[in-house]
């Protein structure tokens, strides 16, 4: 803490001075999270508060295409990300070509597409969706084909919960595809009573080990209503970090993986973002107008 203070105190009295708000995913590092972000939360509700931010600038803390979507839905603003190789290995997984292509492969079949991609993927989607409302939009078109990309494991978690036939694409978060049934499998025999959440980019067989599947703050909410005595998140690190915090009557089992394109941000490039005004978020306005429509659709069904 001492060494983290004259950052968090130099982004906090620059953030004034540059009319900044800083969103930050739940990934990030706690002293993110609690000591520098205005909001933070899971996707979809960063992506909703991008949409509502009356202050100048935004510092994007998250990865390449949060900070997009931030952009597209509020593209007045100056969008900042304090390190711009922050990317995603799903969204990398997939190209607005690539989409095309599907398209003159199954003519006619809507197109999902999670926000993880770039705003060249979402100019070529139907709609989008987070992790926290895939179900309802694959559901919204009342079809009995849906594309949901790039994501496999969400669209297959998906597909187990609904009658839609679901066409995905062989995209994977390196993180979540990392973990086995069999390690959540031994948690269970070292301690029956253990409970176990999971984030749906986990293969399917994972997620069917656990108690509780959903978005990351729907696994934050989860642990907040019902306080379990010990808890496995299964999951980027740094959460069960930021929920530790508040949490003291529940213990932590970390079985955790690291995001290293979350990781790109630190209090330190955070600060020299606000300094420098550095790196800029822009999407090409012809790109913009159609991604910006996909997001939109999405947001406008949750309400
Ligand atoms: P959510 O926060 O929407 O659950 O997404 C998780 C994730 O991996 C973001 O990169
Ligand atoms: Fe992408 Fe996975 Fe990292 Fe999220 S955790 S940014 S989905 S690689």
């Amino acid at each position: 803490w001492p060494f983290f203070a004259p950052y968090i105190h130099a982004i906090n009295r620059l953030k004034k001075e540059r009319d900044a708000v800083v969103l930050a995913h739940n990934y990030q590092t706690p002293e993110i999270f609690h000591c520098v972000a205005d909001i933070a939360g899971d996707s979809l509700q960063l992506a909703k508060e991008a949409a509502k931010v009356d202050a100048d600038v935004i510092v994007q803390c998250g990865v390449h295409f949060m900070a997009e979507t931030s952009k597209l839905l509020n593209p007045q603003k100056t969008v900042l990300i304090p390190d711009v190789k922050a990317g995603c290995s799903l969204a990398d997984s997939i190209t607005g070509a690539d989409v095309r292509l599907l398209r003159e492969t199954y003519p006619g079949v809507p197109v999902v597409t999670y926000v993880n991609t770039s705003a060249d993927v979402k100019a070529e989607s139907d709609i989008c969706c987070t992790s926290s409302n895939a179900l309802q939009i694959v559901e919204s078109f009342g079809v009995d084909r849906v594309l949901c990309i790039p994501d496999e494991f969400l669209a297959k978690n998906i597909a187990k919960q609904t009658n839609v036939k679901i066409l995905t694409w062989k995209g994977h978060c390196e993180v979540h595809e990392r973990f086995t049934a069999e390690e959540l499998r031994a948690y269970r025999r070292d301690d029956p009573n253990i409970v176990i959440i999971a984030h749906p980019e986990c293969p399917p067989e994972v997620v069917a080990e656990a108690d509780f599947s959903g978005s990351t703050s729907g696994m934050i909410n989860w642990v907040k209503q019902n306080q379990p005595k010990r808890v496995v998140m299964v999951t980027e690190c740094s959460m069960s970090d930021n929920v530790a915090v508040e949490n003291p009557n529940v213990e932590f089992v970390r079985p955790c993986n690291l995001c290293p394109h979350m990781k790109r941000i630190s209090l330190k490039n955070i600060l020299e973002s606000l300094v420098y005004m550095r790196e800029e978020v822009t999407v090409d306005p012809a790109v913009a107008v159609r991604a910006r429509a996909a997001v939109e659709r999405m947001i406008n069904l949750g309400n």
